[in-house]
């Protein structure tokens, strides 16, 4: 597979294509699904072995790698299995996704992470909604504690890291709005709006202090708690700390657009409809629309792309343009994104790398870490994009 990049193509902007090739949503999840056939037979090779290596997270120097619960993505590869369920209603993709999820089950009560939003919100929200099961409801509500125990009533944010120190004292990052889902939907089970006005508070301050004034956001924002101040703004996987780091955009992007789906307050929407203006009016990005993965890396046209921003991005498009009037130009943009994803230049052929789905995403690259790999979570938000184009 080669992933070929013109110059001609970098002149354009996603917002001016034309209409993309319609994406034939049941052939890419039938190929999705034979390509996860191969992926879960590695898996359960792979267990034989380690049997605490309990997920699929990517491959790196053409070697397959796997993950414990305690991983941020632990909970992609169940949550994908749950779409699977929610598209055929096939019992062997619920048999499946229920095997798996309960492997994630303990992080639950994990208070070392903000993450919990994908490890568990992810696998027992898709559960949850799909089979009502009444103890993935009460693992998302005890996740949802576990997350609320990170919140400081000062600084009014949830704590991302607690690692690293010297580098930062009370550093939140923007990918920290997509555990607000989790947050959210514990309030809805539980009737407890402790966790609502977590959710929020933490919302508001993310758009005082992560956004600059073109909607580009930091990726790590260092708080003080005792003043509540902000100390710092920096970044740990873009390329410096003023760029604009491309998975953070999606993230960002996909946060706001959640919390206007539980809140309807139009600052949210406001806030979502700049963050989409940022992604899509970029100069630089090439036409197929998935983005470097980082908008200023000056090694443009030559650096790396990051297919799991695009699928992010997709994904959140196709909600926002039901909530935004701009409507037929998120629809556009999001289409023209799943069709190139779905291609070979970014789809893998069945039994390729490991049974990954996609090819060409970015995880760390300053740490020249997973760089143009296939990854857990893009691959998780392509399927969720597939689903949500079909409504
Ligand atoms: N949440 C970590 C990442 O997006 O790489």
């Amino acid at each position: 597979m080669k992933l070929k990049i013109t110059m001609v193509a970098v002149l354009f902007t996603i917002a001016s294509l034309g209409y993309a090739q319609k994406v034939n949503v049941k052939k890419s999840m039938q190929s999705a699904m034979a390509q996860s056939d191969v992926l879960i037979s590695k898996v359960d090779s792979a267990r034989k072995i380690k049997p605490d290596q309990v997920s699929p997270r990517t491959v790196e120097n053409g070697k397959f790698k796997m993950v414990s619960s305690r991983d941020w993505t632990s909970g992609f590869f169940p949550a994908q299995l749950w779409f699977y369920y929610q598209f055929t209603k096939d019992e062997k993709w619920l048999w499946l996704a229920k095997k798996y999820t309960e492997d994630i089950k303990k992080e639950q009560f994990n208070k070392t992470t903000h993450d919990l939003g994908f490890m568990i919100y992810c696998p027992f929200g898709n559960g949850f909604k799909l089979t009502q099961d009444t103890v993935y409801k009460s693992v998302v509500v005890q996740a949802a504690k576990s997350l609320s125990s990170r919140f400081n009533a000062k600084a009014g944010v949830i704590k991302s890291w607690d690692h690293n120190g010297d580098k930062w004292k009370y550093a939140v990052i923007i990918d920290n709005m997509m555990n607000l889902e989790l947050l959210f939907e514990a309030t809805k089970f539980t009737r407890d709006s402790s966790f609502y006005k977590i959710a929020v508070t933490h919302a508001n301050n993310t758009i005082k202090n992560h956004f600059r004034p073109d909607f580009s956001s930091y990726h790590v924002v260092d708080y003080d708690t005792v003043s509540g101040n902000v100390r710092n703004k920096v970044t740990a996987q873009g390329y410096a700390k003023e760029s604009a780091w491309s998975r953070g955009q999606a993230w960002g992007l996909y946060g706001y657009t959640l919390c206007y789906r539980y809140t309807k307050n139009p600052v949210y929407l406001e806030q979502a409809d700049a963050i989409a203006n940022y992604i899509l009016n970029s100069k630089i990005t090439p036409a197929d629309g998935i983005p470097y993965w980082d908008y200023n890396d000056p090694a443009i046209p030559d650096a790396p792309r990051d297919a799991s921003a695009a699928a992010i991005t997709a994904s959140a498009l196709y909600e926002l343009m039901d909530y935004s009037k701009d409507k037929k130009r998120y629809k556009m943009a999001a289409d023209k994104i799943l069709s190139s994803l779905s291609t070979n230049s970014y789809t893998n052929a069945i039994g390729e790398n490991y049974g990954f789905i996609l090819a060409h995403s970015t995880g760390h690259r300053t740490a020249n870490s997973e760089v143009d790999v296939p990854i857990n979570y893009a691959d998780y938000y392509y399927i969720e994009a597939l689903l949500r184009s079909k409504r």
